[in-house]
């Protein structure tokens, strides 16, 4: 028999409970889409093909899968039922042997290795069809495997069920094995006369049954691992599933949590030992943080890498960006994307950066804008520094050398280079570049009026201010 595995996923389903404009198997869990995370499992197979069975939305889950190029995708139009999309992969598998091993885009906490006992169950038992399943408290909405001298007969969705099969708690996964040989054949079996008048890929076991093709379970332990999506509701529990797993994972490895069930991390970021991660913070998609860090209160990063030993202060935002070993960045700090902060530099509370590189162990430490500008090692940016980076038509480029200093409430008008050393005083508009080691002032001289206010009192006769 051939060891082949091809995997088939169902993601044609509208998903109607969703109530949503977007196909169901596009929402997200910890920043994966349930589609992307159902097809990761599957990787773990080395399947011989891929397809996905596509149909509500099915422009955008295609498009989806374009990062995918080995999946073949297929469109289910109209959807008929689970029978009906299985049928559609015929296409894909024709002259193919093997297994298919069958799998739904809404149900995304399916682990590797029980679709790996999934096989061992279908080889073992020599099975033309192999099912998993489980027990739950609350069958309410899942198919029940009803059993016949403990062998499974058939199964029976909620709707066409019997009060007496309602009370049945062992519910159909969704997730099958099945050998390729009499699959299509079998499927042309199905009819549609059911409460839903669709074709019940369910309705295949009664089939095999009848045939004496012997048909396996698999019983899964933890019921959440077949836990299937069908509304938001639904949505919000698994992801907590998946945020407390992930979490749990980071602190066997050494991370601390201050508060895990207010700690939001995605499932691709990554964080080095002895970093602290205090409550309220958001980590979201390819993000790397190193080891002892401290991540205060309330920050949010996404998609950026922040080196070892960095803190980041409450109330940051940080996106697309890089911090290197030793820096400090907050509180209140926006790093935008492709902003570059060196070794032991400093960002401080309302300074934001954008596009911009700032050189190890230089500061800025308040109230600053920082745009489309290089700026050297050990550089000095005062607070209310602005880089005046566009014009209204274009950005332009600003360079600060090493060992700069720039005055407080300081204008930068790119494009222009503040040469190495070069000194800039206090609330001077930079216009043009300034040379190496120069001190650049624009500010006028300033006139001291004496006795001024004494006059202006006597004027308006008012209060001496308050
Ligand atoms: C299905 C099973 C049920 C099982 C449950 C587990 C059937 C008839 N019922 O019910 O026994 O307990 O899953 O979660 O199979 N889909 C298509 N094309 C269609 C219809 C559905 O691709 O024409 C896809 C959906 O997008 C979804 C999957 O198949 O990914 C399951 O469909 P859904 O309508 O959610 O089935 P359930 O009612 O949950
Ligand atoms: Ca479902």
């Amino acid at each position: 028999m051939s060891q082949n595995i091809h995997v088939v996923v169902l993601a044609a389903g509208q998903g109607t409970r969703m109530k949503s404009s977007m196909p169901k198997v596009l929402h997200r869990l910890s920043g994966h889409t349930l589609i992307e995370r159902v097809l990761r499992t599957a990787d773990a197979l080395s399947p011989t093909t891929a397809t996905v069975i596509v149909g509500y939305g099915s422009g955008q889950v295609r498009d989806f899968l374009k990062a995918r190029p080995r999946v073949s995708v297929v469109v289910q139009e109209p959807q008929l039922g689970t029978a009906h999309a299985l049928q559609q992969a015929e296409t894909v598998l024709h002259g193919q042997e093997g297994t298919v091993v069958l799998l739904s885009g809404d149900v995304p906490l399916l682990r590797p290795e029980t679709l790996q006992r999934l096989l061992e169950t279908h080889r073992r038992e020599n099975a033309a069809a192999s099912v998993v399943t489980a027990t739950v408290d609350r069958p309410y909405g899942y198919g029940r495997i009803v059993r016949a001298d403990g062998r499974i007969a058939r199964i029976v969705e909620e709707r066409d069920a019997s009060q007496a099969e309602r009370q049945l708690r062992e519910i159909n996964s969704g997730i099958y094995a099945f050998d390729l040989a009499p699959l299509f054949d079998a499927l042309r079996g199905i009819a549609s006369k059911n409460a839903q008048g669709e074709y019940y890929l369910t309705d295949l076991i009664a089939i095999y049954r009848g045939r004496k093709l012997p048909v396996a379970t698999l019983m899964v332990t933890n019921p959440d691992e077949i836990r299937g999506i069908n509304s938001r509701t639904e949505l919000a529990e698994v992801s907590r599933i998946v945020r407390q797993n992930k979490n749990e994972e980071l602190m066997a490895a050494g991370v601390t949590l201050v508060d895990p069930a207010t700690t939001y991390i995605d499932l691709d970021v990554e964080i080095g030992a002895d970093t602290v991660i205090h409550p309220g913070v958001i980590i979201e998609g390819h993000t790397r943080i190193g080891a002892a860090c401290e991540i205060q209160a309330h920050v949010r990063i996404v998609d950026s890498t922040i080196g070892a030993h960095a803190s980041v202060n409450s109330f940051c935002l940080i996106t697309g960006a890089r911090v290197a070993d030793g820096a400090s960045i907050g509180p209140f700090a926006h790093l935008r994307p492709e902003s570059i902060v060196g070794e032991k530099a400093k960002v401080g509370n309302f300074v934001e950066l954008k596009k911009t590189t700032l050189g190890a162990g230089s500061k800025a430490s308040h109230l600053a804008y920082l745009g489309d500008a290089t700026i050297g090692s050990n550089v000095n940016i005062g607070a209310g520094t602005i880089i005046c980076n566009f014009d209204g038509q274009t950005k332009h480029e600003t360079s600060i050398e090493d060992g700069a200093f720039i005055g407080s409430d300081t204008q930068l008008i790119a494009p222009v280079t503040v040469g190495r050393g070069a000194y800039v005083g206090t609330g001077t508009t930079v216009r043009e570049s300034v040379p190496p080691g120069a001190l650049a002032v624009s500010a006028g001289k300033q006139r001291n009026i004496e006795g001024w206010v004494e006059r202006k009192r006597g004027k308006t006769k008012g209060p001496s201010g308050s």
